[in-house]
């Protein structure tokens, strides 16, 4: 594992309780970072926040809605009364909604569905860059999908979230160009998570069939390359898609 120097810098990870968000949260602890878990499922983070201290990190869990703008602030509030400032943030959480044709889809649930991937998104930027832009660099890493490429079938709202943050990625990066901060996202292929409980069998094996080196990827694959996006060494790539796909996305 080749090792990156995060030392002194504070980051937050949304969605950090598990997953693709807990891999990176590791990650930039064994890095030097200290670590906030922010997700909506308080108790599992706080579960995460004491696995990852046993491995030595200062880290703590924040239960906040990502949906909800007041609740950002008081999460951003705690973070900054823990650690002081503020380096880095992975907007990670995500859900990806039941698998149904368009037609057929819940209003509600394809509502909720942008609300938490691409809203949520949104309002993490907007509390955490007056933060951001005042260190002498920061990074913003967000993470989308393939199906904001590509667009998976009986997936719309989820498609069009990931697509949206891809595009918001894109336009927040110009903006802060001029500054320290640099904003990328990535783009993964299938990864087993909890988040397959979501899903139907063969919505997972249609996303398998289309990734051409024949596997699923790996929580940790994904967590090298967002931890390399939050680094002093990522200073050239803003507003930029970065591709874990496993070789399914050709752009
Ligand atoms: N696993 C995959 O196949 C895959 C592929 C491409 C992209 N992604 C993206 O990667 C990210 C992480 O996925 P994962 O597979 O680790 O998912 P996961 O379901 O394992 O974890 C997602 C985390 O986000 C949290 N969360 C959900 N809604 C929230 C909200 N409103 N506020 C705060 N926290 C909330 C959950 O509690 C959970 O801990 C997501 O954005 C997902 O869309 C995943």
């Amino acid at each position: 594992m080749n090792r990156y120097d995060l030392a002194g810098r504070v980051a937050i990870v949304t969605g950090g309780a598990r997953g693709i968000g807990y891999g990176v949260a590791r990650r930039l602890l064994q890095s030097g970072a200290r670590v906030a878990l922010w997700d909506i499922d308080e108790a599992a983070a706080g579960r995460a926040s004491v696995t990852l201290a046993a491995e030595g990190g200062p880290v703590i869990a924040v239960g906040v809605d990502l949906t909800d703008a007041v609740a950002i602030d008081r999460a951003i509030a705690a973070t900054l009364g823990a650690f002081g400032h503020l380096d880095i943030l992975v907007n990670n959480a995500g859900i990806a909604g039941s698998t149904v044709p368009l037609v057929e889809y819940p209003v509600d649930e394809w509502r909720r569905i942008i609300e938490v991937d691409l809203v949520g998104v949104f309002l993490c930027c907007r509390a955490a860059v007056p933060h951001l832009r005042t260190r002498d660099w920061a990074r913003i890493v967000n993470v989308a999908s393939v199906a904001g490429k590509e667009g998976n079938p009986n997936m719309s709202a989820y498609s069009a979230a990931k697509a949206g943050v891809i595009a918001l990625t894109k336009s927040l990066g110009k903006e802060l160009a001029s500054t320290g901060v640099r904003v990328n996202c990535v783009t993964p292929a299938t990864v087993k998570t909890e988040i397959f409980a979501q899903m139907s069998q063969a919505q997972i094996d249609y996303m398998l069939a289309r990734i051409p080196i024949g596997r699923f990827g790996t929580v940790e694959e994904n967590a090298n390359m967002i931890t390399w996006l939050c680094t002093e060494d990522c200073s050239f790539s803003t507003g930029a898609v970065f591709d874990t796909s496993g070789g399914r996305c050709t752009y």
